[in-house]
């Protein structure tokens, strides 16, 4: 799985003319194109009120529509799965993988067409949405690779008295999959092929912000081999779909990605409920941090700060939200800052040149524009790009960098192009990395400096999932940086790592 033979997907360099040209041809043929999405149960794609889907970077232009799945649907995708559990948990590891890797074939054969849904559906850049298809086929092919190596045979466990006994790992029983629309086919097939591959069948829940995407996502997966009864697919909202599917008593585990509110709630609700404890795999939030001494590279620094604050309009979770600068180098490196951001190209993302596309929708983009007024009369703006005419009918947020006095300013995540940068003295960076595990938070962290010392004790100290060091903090890459955050970001598992799967099993101990 980790070794060399396995290789993730090659996705298309968009540099090199003879991959991009017809690549952006397959791209141009979705232009105009209208998806229809509904709730799949059993195969059969369901009907009912239809809600209008548009683009984000221009709410005039229409992408589609979605119906969304009432409780009926719900409950029936839930007997349909609980239905369906025995046979498919009792296949052979090996076959469940076979499906899901072949599904990651598939993706990259509809690479045109899923690249052109991520922008017009999701308003990811064109090197975001190349990046989103390749990191959903890497997890297809990750977890069907080690479910068809770790699963095939029951482990020998020898025990100090000398006796030989099995240990095999079976699945949970129906999992509830609710995903994000940031990454709309990765987190939503990562949860979902690994919940599968591990032997369970899966209720998927996608944001309801994507749910086109991930329906093509499911229509591909019949079609790579999954059986209709395994995999059930119901678009809808939180307070809706979620809420029905994890009251169930039949659900036998939930995999979330989101934030860290919907996540409390989720274990609320599965803890009220009186039957079988769940399984609960949540990623959620961060106020990801990154600390730079004044031994650090300054223009590598900046190149790392831009990619990790901006980079996907700041909608990761992984994303940099404040950046603490030593003293000595702060003037410099804010200078840098300023000068990059004026930059950046804030606009469609369909065009090669642009940077930064738009946030996901109106309600983000006022949440973002309230904090950045609200900060405005408490801090210094450092920098803000410029948002051009192309940004007019779009939920578009400036990028934009302010200088703070204490990251105890912050009390939330701000899920967006928003940088806030606080200044330390050499003598105050214990106090630092305090303050920034006092958050709660432990996503992500990166740490500049070329001071060996240095690293090593800050990376030993903080208390975050993923320390990225002298780089960029976001990206993580499946089979190389297992990705997972603690405290108030999630429960732990690490995706693409090499124990994602076994959060989705029972042990079972033949002795
Ligand atoms: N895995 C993503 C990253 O590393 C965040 O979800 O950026």
């Amino acid at each position: 799985i980790f070794g060399e033979q396995r290789k993730n997907s090659a996705g298309i360099n968009i540099d090199i003319e003879s991959e991009w040209r017809p690549f952006s041809e397959s791209i141009q043929t979705f232009r105009q194109h209208q998806w229809q999405a509904g709730p799949i149960v059993n195969g059969e794609i369901l009907t009912g009120e239809t809600l209008a889907i548009t683009a984000p970077y221009d709410r005039r232009e229409a992408v589609g529509s979605v119906v969304f799945a009432n409780a009926e649907q719900v409950e029936k995708a839930i007997s349909v799965a609980a239905e369906a559990y025995p046979s498919w948990s009792q296949l052979p590891a090996a076959e469940r993988a076979q499906s899901i890797s072949r599904l990651g074939d598939l993706l990259e054969a509809h690479t045109g067409e899923l690249v052109a849904l991520c922008h017009r559906e999701a308003g990811k850049t064109i090197q975001d949405s190349i990046d989103e298809i390749r990191e959903a086929v890497d997890f297809c092919r990750f977890y069907a690779a080690q479910a068809a190596t770790d699963f095939a045979e029951p482990k020998q466990v020898i025990g100090f008295d000398g006796t030989t006994k099995l240990l095999s790992y079976q699945g949970r029983g129906v999992f509830a999959c609710i995903s994000p629309w940031n990454f709309p086919l990765a987190i939503f097939l990562g949860q979902v092929s690994a919940a599968l591959a591990a032997g369970n069948t899966v209720i998927a829940k996608p944001a309801e912000q994507t749910s086109l995407i991930a329906f093509r996502a499911i229509e591909l997966m019949l079609e790579a081999g999954v059986p209709a009864g395994v995999i059930q697919f119901v678009p809808g909202t939180g307070a809706e779909v979620g809420a029905s599917l994890t009251s169930d008593p039949r659900i036998a585990g939930v995999a979330f990605t989101g934030s860290t509110e919907t996540a409390q709630r989720i274990n609320r609700t599965l803890a009220a409920r009186d039957c079988e404890p769940a399984a609960f795999i949540a990623e959620t939030g961060g106020q990801n941090a990154m600390i730079v001494d004044s031994t650090a590279l300054p223009e590598q620094v900046v190149r790392d700060v831009v990619r990790s604050a901006f980079a996907s309009a700041g909608q990761r979770c992984s994303a940099l939200r404040v950046l603490f600068v030593q003293e000595d180098i702060a003037d410099r490196i804010t200078a840098l800052i300023k000068g990059a951001m004026a930059e950046l190209s804030v606009g469609r993302p369909e065009l090669h040149s642009t940077d930064v596309g738009p946030v996901i929708d109106a309600g983000a983009r006022e949440k973002l524009l309230t904090h950045i007024e609200s900060l405005k009369n408490q801090a210094k703006v450092v920098a803000q790009a410029e948002l051009g005419e192309a940004c007019l009918h779009g939920d578009f947020v400036a990028p934009t960098a302010f200088e703070i006095g204490s990251i105890e300013m912050l009390k939330n995540e701000n899920f967006g192009p928003i940088l806030h940068i606080v200044r330390f003295k050499a003598s105050e960076l214990e106090q630092v990395i305090d303050q920034i595990n006092n958050t709660g938070f432990g996503l992500t962290m990166g740490i500049h400096s070329r001071n060996e010392r240095t690293y090593c004790h800050i990376e030993r100290r903080a208390r975050v999932g993923n320390c990225y060091i002298n780089r960029d903090q976001v990206g993580a890459v499946v089979g190389v940086q297992p990705f997972g955050g603690q405290g108030l970001s999630g429960t732990g598992p690490k995706a693409g790592g090499p124990h994602y799967l076994y959060h989705f099993t029972k042990d079972v101990f033949n002795a």
